[in-house]
């Protein structure tokens, strides 16, 4: 047991997007349960890089946590020595942002970064090697809920490169035994999630009095996940004897309508919503809905965090 009365791990992990939403609340669990923490991030200006910098302030004054502003693509792997945990968590997020010339920043943060990522790790001692994927790469799989076996086909060119950088893992871990575990994650929310996905851009306009944009009719529905369960599979997948070479569902436990997600908000915040709809975006999927038995079975995942309580912490982080 830690001081603070959680379990020590005792583990040297790298977290990769260390900045980042998910990296950031991820890196401070992991310091919580005395691990040692190399964080990576290379401040990309997709959003406001201060956004990063707050996230990583806390983190900062930590005496076991160490940051490295580079880029995946170029950085010296000397650094990495002592690691025995990585959790994978950079990449060029953003699904409808993909197309175009942006594509370029996607090939080269979500692929090529994972490769290099992967011939290190090929050469080291890691002990485990978590991915953060994504339930983008199954794109309309015709059936719900979605299943790891489901043939996946992206509907983005964003979804590509999460796949593609699944594949590479998958890659390593049969022909060289790195011990990788991919983690599909679905829709993550909570408290400094990202300024261009849609909680965080709902609340704002809703606290500011100005209308919340929405794509198409409302009626598409996601499985939002909560980013302290998303941390909590994150742990799980890292213990988890079995799970090298296994790709993971890693949902809320439910699926609702952009329509049924600003009927929340105004209730929990009290004010009536304004919205205003523009056309369906390129890329994005009608519907995702994880089936998370196999998380369940093999590493012992369930979700904990309803989306009407996540969705009042999260508005209380705006508020605080
Ligand atoms: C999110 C993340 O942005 C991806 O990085 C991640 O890989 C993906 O989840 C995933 O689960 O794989 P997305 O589902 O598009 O992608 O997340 P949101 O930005 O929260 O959008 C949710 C829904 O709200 C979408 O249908 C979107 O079209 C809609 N939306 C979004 C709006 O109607 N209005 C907005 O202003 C923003």
């Amino acid at each position: 047991m830690t001081k603070s009365g959680s379990v020590a791990i005792n583990k040297t992990c790298l977290v990769t997007g260390a900045a980042g939403f998910i990296g950031s609340h991820l890196a401070r669990r992991l310091l919580e349960n005395s691990c040692r923490v190399i964080g990576v991030d290379c401040f990309t200006d997709y959003y406001d890089p201060q956004i990063k910098e707050r996230n990583v302030s806390g983190l900062l004054e930590h005496p076991s946590f160490e940051l490295i502003r580079k880029d995946l693509v170029e950085i010296d792997h000397g650094w990495f020595e002592k690691v025995e945990w990585v959790f994978h968590q950079a990449a060029q997020a953003g699904v409808r942002a993909s197309w175009g010339e942006e594509f370029a920043h996607y090939t080269r943060h979500n692929v090529l970064g994972t490769q290099r990522l992967l011939e290190w790790a090929r050469h080291s001692r890691v002990e485990r090697f978590v991915y953060a994927s994504s339930s983008s790469v199954y794109g309309e799989t015709g059936k719900l809920p979605m299943h790891e076996d489901d043939l996946p086909r992206p509907l983005s060119p964003y979804g590509v490169t999460k796949l593609a950088a699944e594949h590479l893992c998958n890659l390593y871990q049969r022909n060289f035994a790195v011990p990788a575990v991919s983690l599909r994650y679905f829709t993550v929310y909570g408290p400094d999630q990202r300024p261009d996905m849609a909680f965080h851009r709902f609340i704002r306009a809703v606290l500011r009095g100005e209308e919340v944009i929405v794509y198409g009719s409302g009626e598409q529905t996601r499985d939002f996940t909560f980013v302290d369960d998303i941390v909590e599979a994150n742990l799980a997948a890292a213990r988890a004897e079995k799970a090298a070479g296994r790709v993971y569902n890693i949902g809320g436990g439910s699926r609702i309508s952009v329509n049924g997600v600003l009927e929340i908000l105004e209730r929990l915040t009290g004010r009536e919503i304004r919205s205003r709809h523009e056309p369906v975006q390129a890329g994005d999927p009608p519907h995702t809905y994880a089936d998370t038995t196999r998380a369940r079975e093999e590493l012992g995942f369930t979700p904990k965090t309803p989306l009407e309580k996540g969705l009042a912490e999260m508005i209380k982080s705006f508020c605080a």
